[in-house]
């Protein structure tokens, strides 16, 4: 029997996945690392925390399973999107990465829009600058701290440093590489406008292959520490999103995965290149070979819940999710006029702005805490629709929404995902994330699968689904149209609450 690995390089830790032949997760392990935020706006960690954990969860999911090292077929790599690792020419870490998160590179943005031009950016990279991206950040490193971008000699995306560190290859695939802002979207490669735009040399950058290709094989001395082959193919994997579509079965146009977990994210699969000339949605490329997708991405989501339940537990320190769904699930579908905006740390869709601010808008006496709960739960997927409307706008067919994340395990979050989006909600027998797809990826890498849809037809499997209420329907349309004049209203005193 063969095995596959795949392994996630996630913000908060590594997780991998063991998963058999026929595509099923046996076996899954975590190792957590810290995220430092030494200064307001920034994000950053040790690319040697990364190792340690990535190490750490690859051993304990062998030792867990019980499944030998030679068994093992292939390994997949997903992770955390955006982030710069510096290497010098020695390939040594210069400075700590700088992550998806990290908020430092305004101006750096701003120069991007200006040497390449905005409707350019767009045209080619499929994206406008966004301060998470890569590319801002190698700007902000020549103009903040000369001294390191002296010596910089690479730069590369979290996984690939751990893939460097695992083959000794430098290599990237093309869902992640798309997120750099250096990447031609339709040839699937770095743009050269781009870079001599912004004076970035293409030696820095790794080479870009798809999803399931072979990017380079295990060095000895690693395998022999973590219990595998040397020469373990190793597959170039997929950005986390893209990673985690594979693994909830996104690969075909008409499929569009719904994800509530601390930030909400729409991801659609799309044949052909896919972009939005305004840059509200991604678009980027897909881990399957030669497809794309468009995605949004709504900053509070679940992560809008949270705060509001960490908030009450000051007064009520027992209060748990399901007693506040509970108290949502008693006030009535639009919770009588009241709407929420979830934008308390900024919003990339559909707003890109950075300065927006939450709101409860419509407050009256009559309002009580069930009402407030569930404004903050539609607002979530108001938000999240806003993204679904501009995929259709687009002309993305929406045929079937897959739901995943923490808003896959309730019942009140799906039948409200599917209540306000209008269309049934599918849920996964067994859902298991970007590890998951990448582990995937890799079968399809070492042969196991003729291709990524073979692979998905063995390993997903669609468990059940959640049809829209006509009656819950109509009232949330009007919700929503009420909740889309909430933004263009507060914009002004939101950004002008930023500077008093
Ligand atoms: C995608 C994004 C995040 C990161 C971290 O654009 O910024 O989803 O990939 O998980």
């Amino acid at each position: 029997m063969s095995y596959l690995l795949g392994l996630d390089l996630g913000t908060s830790g590594a997780r991998a996945a063991l998963v058999d032949a026929e595509g099923r997760v046996r076996a899954t392990a975590t190792a957590e690392y810290p995220l430092s935020q030494p200064r307001p706006l920034w994000s950053e960690q040790d690319p040697a925390d990364w190792w340690r954990g990535a190490r750490e969860a690859l051993r304990a999911v062998l030792a867990g399973s019980g499944v030998r090292g030679e068994a093992v077929a292939a390994l997949g790599l997903t992770g955390q999107m955006h982030g710069a690792t510096f290497l010098d020419a020695a390939d040594q870490v210069i400075r700590p990465a700088i992550l998806w998160n990290d908020q430092r590179t305004a101006a750096a943005c701003a120069e991007i829009t200006r040497r390449v031009g905005a409707e350019r950016l767009v045209a080619i990279t499929g994206n406008p600058a966004l301060t998470g991206f890569q590319a801002p950040k190698i700007l902000w490193l020549r103009a903040e701290e000369p001294a390191s971008y002296a010596r910089v000699a690479r730069v590369l995306l979290p996984k690939d440093y751990i893939r460097l560190l695992l083959t000794g290859e430098a290599a990237t695939d093309a869902s992640d590489a798309a997120g750099t802002l250096l990447l031609d979207l339709r040839a699937r490669d770095y743009s050269q406008e781009v870079l001599e735009a912004l004076e970035i040399p293409r030696a820095w950058l790794p080479r870009v292959y798809e999803g399931p290709e072979v990017t380079g094989g295990l060095r000895p001395d690693v395998a022999a520490d973590l219990g595998l082959s040397a020469g373990l193919p190793v597959v170039a994997g997929g950005g986390d999103n893209a990673a985690a579509a594979v693994g909830a079965g996104v690969i075909r146009a008409g499929v569009v995965s719904s994800s509530i977990g601390t930030s909400g994210v729409l991801f659609a699969h799309s044949d052909v290149p896919a972009l939005d000339p305004q840059g509200r949605l991604h678009g980027f490329c897909h881990a399957v070979p030669g497809a794309y997708h468009l995605m949004a991405v709504v900053l509070s989501a679940g992560g809008a819940f949270q705060w509001l339940r960490d908030t009450l537990r000051a007064i009520a320190p027992d209060l748990s999710y399901p007693r506040l769904v509970e108290l949502a699930a008693g006030a009535p579908p639009g919770a009588e006029g009241l709407l929420f905006a979830p934008y308390l740390t900024g919003e990339r869709t559909p707003h890109l702005d950075p300065l927006a601010r939450g709101a409860w808008v419509g407050l009256t006496s009559r309002h009580g805490l069930g009402h407030m709960a569930r404004a903050v739960m539609e607002g979530v997927v108001f938000a999240m629709r806003d993204g679904l409307e501009i995929m259709r706008a687009l002309g993305a067919p929406i045929s079937e929404i897959r739901a995943t994340g923490g808003g896959a395990k309730s019942a009140f979050w799906l039948q409200l995902q599917a209540d306000v989006y209008g269309v049934p909600v599918h849920t996964l027998a067994a859902e298991e994330g970007p590890a998951h797809g990448a582990a995937l990826l890799a079968g399809v890498g070492a042969g196991l699968f003729a291709d990524v849809a073979e692979a998905v037809h063995r390993g997903v499997r669609v468990a059940g689904v959640t049809e829209p209420d006509p009656e819950r329907a109509r009232r949330y349309t009007e919700c929503y149209a009420a909740y889309t004049g909430v933004y263009p209203a507060l914009r002004g005193t939101m950004h002008r609450l930023g500077e008093v």
